[in-house]
Formats: structure tokens, sequence, C-alpha cells
């Protein structure tokens, strides 16, 4: 269930800093990617380099670190992951979150994050009991964060009560449980990706650009929000992620079989830049020059699969996201394409050389629906694929 999961963790200045080692090798176990956030007052208990050897991660430390800002912004760090979790959780940590504080990096990260929390509280006994503590816990789950233990026990101060941290394997069953009820539990998305290649012989093809990295994204947030994903990918750049089930095709009549393969489906989020024709009687041998005469190439149009798919009367998808790769009069051009082809929205993009967004890191995109035209700013290809994931779960609810 962790299996390709990427787990934010924020380790507090707590005794119990030290099981939070145990606890990334169990979610490591587990196949999930850790990376390691340490508190100043963490690093009076572990020691950066032993989290980091464990984690096999960089441990990110300080706000003001300007190495780490130039590498990944805070903000998108705290939205990479597809749970954060606060282990241990000191009645400090609990204070600043309840009240919103950003004055270092942990707070700030759990600040910006628009990914579930879950803390495992660690402290004495009296500090856990104090009203304070106790209405900042209130406030925290009013807020929708997760709350693992603590546990009873013996602890660390020689007192007995409430205030141990969970066992890491509590904590695991406890980020398991709040992956599986993300908006999208129980819904099934298919999410098409990456180009095509259209054979002109063995060796030859005809490709573009696509690097397949929007429709990767899209499949990691909607798994992430709990979506059953199948993702049907031509030949990308960008690997597909894990945890997901995935069909590798490599033309668009195969991935036309793929889709049908796949149907029904609650929504069908069509990313792949499909090439639009095929090589008409594509050679079975390499095809040699002669010198004299140029090869006769005549095209076929390939199979439309997002207006096939648009189209169906039976097994129609409830929703059907198409993309609109343009280069001029964008709006116009995909709205006249969405009524063209007959899905719910189309996410249009300008995708002139000099945007950088094909083959590039972000995206600037254009969400039109039958009733709705909405802007969004420039964001990395991966807060575009969560924001498009959130829509989709609102749509579905
Ligand atoms: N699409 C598809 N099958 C095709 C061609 C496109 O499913 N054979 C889908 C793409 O996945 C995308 C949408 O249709 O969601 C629009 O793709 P785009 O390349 O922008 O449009 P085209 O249909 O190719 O139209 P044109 O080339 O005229 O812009």
């Amino acid at each position: 269930m962790l299996s390709g999961k990427k787990i934010l963790l924020v380790i507090g200045g707590g005794i119990a800093a030290f099981k939070s080692q145990d606890l990334i090798r169990r979610l490591r176990e587990r196949g999930a990617t850790v990376t390691p956030v340490l508190t100043k007052a963490a690093e009076e208990f572990v020691t950066p380099l032993s989290v980091s050897a464990l984690a096999a991660q960089k441990v990110y430390r300080d706000l003001f670190d300007l190495t780490d800002e130039a590498e990944m912004g805070h903000i998108e760090l705290s939205r990479a992951a597809n749970l954060v979790i606060v282990a241990p959780a000191t009645a400090d940590l609990m204070a600043k979150m309840a009240g919103g504080h950003a004055n270092d990096l942990a707070t700030t990260l759990l600040l910006a994050t628009d990914k579930p929390v879950l803390i495992a509280p660690s402290m004495n006994v009296r500090m856990w009991e104090h009203a304070a503590t106790q209405r900042n816990l209130t406030t925290l789950s009013e807020d929708g964060i997760h709350v693992v233990g603590p546990d009873n026990g013996d602890m660390a101060c020689g007192e007995y009560g409430p205030g141990r941290m969970a066992e890491p394997a509590s904590i695991i069953d406890a980020a398991e449980s709040v992956l599986l009820n993300g908006p999208l539990k129980g819904k099934r998305i298919l999410v098409t990706s990456g180009p095509t290649h259209e054979p002109i012989d063995p060796v030859r093809y005809i490709a573009n650009r696509s690097s397949g990295a929007q429709g990767s994204a899209i499949a990691s947030a909607l798994s992430a929000l709990g979506a059953n994903v199948i993702f049907v990918t031509g030949p990308a750049d960008v690997a597909p992620p894990d945890g997901i089930e995935v069909v590798q095709v490599e033309t668009a009549r195969q991935m036309m079989e793929a889709v049908s393969y796949a149907l029904p489906v609650d929504t069908a989020v069509f990313a792949a830049a499909v090439a639009d024709w095929r090589v008409k009687g594509a050679s079975d041998k390499k095809m040699k020059k002669d010198g004299q005469t140029l090869p006769d190439l005549q095209l076929l149009e390939n199979p439309d699969i997002l207006a096939t798919v648009s189209q169906m009367t039976d097994n129609r998808p409830k929703l059907v996201v198409g993309f609109a790769a343009e280069t001029d009069d964008v709006i116009a051009n995909a709205t006249k394409k969405r009524e063209r082809k007959g899905c719910d929205w189309i996410v249009a993009n300008d995708v002139s050389p000099e945007t950088g967004i094909m083959g590039g890191d972000e995206n600037a995109v254009i969400v039109i629906s039958d009733t709705d035209t909405e802007t969004w700013p420039r964001l990395s290809k991966a807060q575009t694929a969560m924001r498009l994931a959130s829509k989709i779960a609102e749509a579905l609810s």
C-alpha cells in the first residue's frame, strides 16, 4: 500500500526522535520514499548524517539554507509528497502548527502543504494533559490533521501515562489508512500519457516532443488522492509513477485498444500526445536508399481516442478530460476542440517553442468546460497535476 508513496517526514526535537529512524527503515521496507526534515531541536537527538543514510535521501534542515531553497523551494517540497508525517510531534511543534506559525523550515512546510498531515505526538504526560496542548490538539483535529497516539507507558522522564510516541508499526498503519481515505478513494481513473510512435519501418518512426511529464504527474496526483489509476503510456522520457497499474503501448492504435480494455472507469484523462497519422503500409524491413527515388510515404489518420471515448453511448466515463496542445488562438481553438470531440473539460496549453512547456518542468493551462474558462497561473507540472486532481475529486464528489 505504501509502495511508490512519497512521505515527507518532519522529525521534531524529542527523545522519541530516535524511533523515527526505525520508522524511516520500515517505511522504506514497504516501498515508500522518505524525505526527512529535521528541526533544529531534533538535531540534539539524531544526526542529519544518520537520518540521511537511513533514508538514502538528502536531509532538509533549515528554512534559510539558501542552497536548499535554490534546489527546491519549501512550497514545492511540501507538495511533492503524498503524505506529511510529523514524528515525534512535540508540544512546541503542535502549538506552532495550531497557531499557524512559519518560522523555520518544518513549520513553513506544514503551513504550505496541501497534502494530508499525520502527527505522532510525543511529550511528557503533564505536557500532554495540559489544557494548552489539549486545546491545540482540538484545533489540529478540526483543521483535518490526523493524529496517531500517543501511547501510555513509562516515559524517559520517569513518569507513567499518555505521552509516549506511537510505535513505528502503528504510525505506518495510520499512514496507510490516511492514504486510503483520500477523496478519490474507490474511483477508477484512466490516464493516457506520453507520445505515440508510428513506425515507418523497423528502425524509423513518426513521433512528437511530448516527454510524458504532465501525464505522469497527473497519474501520481490522482493516486495520492486515493484513486485507483490505470496509466496507459506511449514511449515517454519520464518514468511512470510507482504503485499504479501501467500499460505500455507504442502506437495510437495500441493505445486505443488498451483504453477500450480499461473501461469502464469513473473518469478518463487524455494527456497523451497521440500522433494524428500513421504510415500506410509501414515496411517490415529497413528501407534502403537507392540514390534515385525518394520513399513515397503515405499517411493514414489514427483513431481519435478522446473523441471515441467521449462519444460512447455505453461505458462513457462520467467525466472525460482532454488536452489541447495549441500554438495560436489557444482559447478559441481549444473551445472548438472540446465541442468537436465531446469531452467535458479540455485543458488547453500553448506549446509554442518559446513557452518551454513541451518537454519542460512547468505548465500554464486554461481549463475549459461548457460553463467556465479558468486560467491557471504558470505552475510546476506537479502543481498543475495536483490542482487538476483536486478539481476532479470535487466534480466526482
Ligand atoms: N487525442 C486522442 N487521439 C488522437 C489525437 C488526440 O486521444 N488520435 C487526444 C489527446 O490526448 C488530447 C486531445 O485529443 O487529449 C487533443 O489533442 P491535440 O493533439 O491537441 O489535438 P488534435 O486532435 O491532434 O487536433 P489538432 O492536431 O487539429 O490540433
